[in-house]
């Protein structure tokens, strides 16, 4: 683990109100841990940016009786076995599926498996939550 060490920043006296609004609204304790939180996020942005392996979750939502959607969107994710750590599949009710696909691998392949699995028609939502593999994150 390394050192803690401490830094004074100058802000704008408006600015840090507005920070420290939307911080308490989040539930931070204090202006350190929001800080760290915010440049972790664009450290991950980077690695995703720069094509670094990466971690996250592709989520859609479909109705399972739209003609061929199911075994499409299988075979879509058979090609790309290679990023897929876990499937969880819901029935959200008679008609609506929900699906969580796992996913590690490349930032630029994993982009393309959610483009393809979202674009498939029928999807009715598909979003992708991208995240670290946290090695490179401290
Ligand atoms: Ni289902």
């Amino acid at each position: 683990m390394s050192k803690i060490v401490r830094f004074g920043v100058s802000i704008d006296k408006d600015l840090l109100l507005k920070f420290d609004h939307l911080i308490e609204k989040q539930n931070y304790q204090n202006r350190s841990e929001a800080i760290r939180d915010m440049i972790r996020e664009t450290l991950i942005k980077k690695e995703w940016a720069e094509g670094k392996n990466i971690t996250g979750a592709i989520i859609l939502v479909y109705d399972h009786h739209k003609r061929e959607l199911v075994n499409k969107l299988i075979s879509i994710q058979h090609d790309y076995s290679n990023l897929i750590i876990a499937t969880q599949h819901i029935h959200l009710d008679h008609y609506n599926c929900l699906e969580v696909i796992t996913v590690r691998g490349k930032s630029k392949e994993i982009e393309k498996l959610a483009f393809t699995l979202k674009s498939t028609k029928g999807v009715k939502h598909g979003s992708l939550v991208a995240t670290t593999t946290g090695k490179e994150i401290p």
